[in-house]
């Protein structure tokens, strides 16, 4: 048995997960090397990218800033729980492929998490509001504007979801 280790428990998309950590793994490992939700991708591991945001206790949090063992007991949703009605695609994620949100895809699962509490928090975003949520997800690929587009797209489909269309 390593004695450096500590036993924690994460709900993660809502099935409770017991792993055993080192003091300085990071969640973004946690989740991608012991659990294997590999969704929340490891791009500067300095809080610079947002590449790695997840949901933790239902705010967006750069997994790489946040030692695994500080989120024990926590609720945490990654890309792969974002559509939590499993019939498909959470319409962020359809608007994505519509407004050709994405190239490499590799800062999508960031984008898609940063623009979901955005959408909770404020489910009518103007423009500049969509430009400031998403200031701490870097894209090196689309040039920013079809993730905008992206956005709102998905704001006017959940809002029609909303009204019952
Ligand atoms: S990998 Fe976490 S912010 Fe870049
Ligand atoms: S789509 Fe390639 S980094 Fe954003």
């Amino acid at each position: 048995m390593n004695t450096n280790t500590h036993d924690i428990t994460l709900t993660v998309n809502g099935t409770e997960r017991e792993l055993s950590v080192e003091p300085q793994t990071l969640l973004v490992h946690a989740l991608r090397e012991e659990l294997g939700y590999t969704g929340p991708k490891v791009g500067c591991e300095s809080s610079l990218c947002g590449a790695c945001t997840v949901h933790v206790d239902g705010k967006p949090v750069k997994s790489c800033t946040l030692l695994a063992v500080r989120a024990d007991g926590t609720e945490i949703t990654t890309v792969e729980g974002l559509d939590d009605d499993s019939d498909g695609l959470h319409p962020l994620q359809e608007a994505f492929q519509e407004e050709h949100g994405l190239q490499c895809g590799y800062c999508t699962p960031g984008m898609l998490m940063t623009a979901a509490s955005l959408l909770e928090e404020t489910p009518n975003p103007s423009r500049k509001e969509i430009r400031e949520s998403i200031e701490g997800n870097l894209c090196r690929c689309t040039g920013y504007q079809n993730i905008v587009n992206a956005v709102e797209s998905a704001a006017e489909k959940m809002a029609k979801q909303e009204a019952g269309d």
